[in-house]
Parts: C-alpha cells; structure tokens; sequence
C-alpha cells in the first residue's frame, strides 16, 4: 500500500468487525520512529490463532482464504526495518502495534490521516465509538467521537456530509499544528 493510512483504515475494520466498542488509533512520531497503534475491546483472538495471524493464510474470512490485512502492514513495517507487534485476549481485545523507521527509504508516507479519521467516524456502527491520538515531538491531539456526539446531541449522525467534512477538517487543523 502507497500510504500509511489505508494500512490504519485496513487494520481498524478488524476492530469493527471483532465487534469492538471502542477503538483507539494512535500515530506517534520522534526518535526516527513512526508507531501506529490500533488497540480494541473486540472479541479478541485466541492463543493459537494469534501466534499465525500475520500469515496470509490465517483468516476467519468465508469469501476467500487469505486474509491480508496484518501480513501486508507486517512486511510494510519489516522493509523499513521496524516491525509489527499484535497482542491479542480471547473476550478482552487486540491490540496491534506497527513500528516504521520513519527515515528510512522504503518508508511510505502517512498520507491523509485525516480523511481516513473522518471516513471511521462516518461509518462507525451503532454503539461504538473511536479515539483518535496523534502524538509528535510537537504534542499531542486528540480527536473522540464520545465527544463530537456530545457536541451534536443525538439527532445528528457522524454520518452526515456536512459533519464528516467538519471532522476532517478538524482533525486536518489540529495535526497542521503539529507538524
Ligand atoms: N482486531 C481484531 N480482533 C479480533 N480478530 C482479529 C482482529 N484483527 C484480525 N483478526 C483476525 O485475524 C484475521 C486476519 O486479519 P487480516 O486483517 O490479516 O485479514 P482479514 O481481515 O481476514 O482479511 P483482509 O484484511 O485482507 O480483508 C481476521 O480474519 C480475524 O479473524
Ligand atoms: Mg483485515
């Protein structure tokens, strides 16, 4: 994948589909280092499948056989000389780390984080919500739907054209200022 944040997008709908309710997403920066973490209160994996699960051959998918999702972020990780770390309990969650050397050649770029934020937000189920934590040298931003939700009151979905564009462009505002 081009960008990082197709890789994030990617490793998010695991959460959604494992049935999470909160997920949280962070993207850190500093020391050379990118560390994406995606980290849910899903069904978890067990101890078995875990130990496989960054083998494209491993997945609960009935459509096709290969799930592709955790091997590819794996190998996109590894080339740049970082790695992926997934730590998973049966019943309690995942959690998946993706540590990138951020100056390394074969580093792909973050891309539009904040688009790939707003874009979870619109399409997040009934009942569940997302964190978001963009952390640099710089400091820190945080973006929660709780919050946003709060704001708007409960006749306003996140999935309304004028919100999810107020959400991008919030979270495009408040990483321009880390940067
Ligand atoms: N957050 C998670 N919680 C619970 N199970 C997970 C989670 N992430 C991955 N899994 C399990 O690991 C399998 C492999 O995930 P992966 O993303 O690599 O492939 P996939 O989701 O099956 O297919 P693809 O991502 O290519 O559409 C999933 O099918 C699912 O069973
Ligand atoms: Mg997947």
């Amino acid at each position: 994948m081009k960008e990082l944040s197709l890789h994030i997008l990617d490793i998010a709908q695991n959460s959604i589909a494992a049935g999470a309710k909160h997920v949280d997403l962070t993207v850190e920066e500093g020391e050379g280092l990118l560390r994406i973490t995606v980290a849910d209160d899903g069904r978890g994996m067990s101890p078995e499948f875990l130990a496989s699960v960054t083998d494209p051959f491993t997945t609960t998918r009935t459509t096709r056989k290969v799930g592709l999702g955790l091997p590819l972020l794996r190998l996109a990780a590894e080339q740049t000389g970082g790695g992926l770390r997934v730590e998973s309990r049966l019943g309690v969650g995942t959690t998946v780390t993706a540590a990138f050397r951020a100056d390394h050649i074969d580093c792909p770029p973050l891309g539009d984080t904040a688009s790939t934020v707003s874009l979870l937000a619109q399409g997040l189920p009934e009942g569940m919500e997302l964190t978001y934590t963009r952390r640099t040298p710089r400091g820190e931003f945080r973006f929660d739907t709780a919050e946003i939700r709060a704001v708007l009151g409960p006749d306003v979905p996140l999935s309304e054209p004028e919100v999810a564009e107020w959400m991008r462009g919030y979270v495009a505002e408040g990483e321009e200022g880390l940067a």
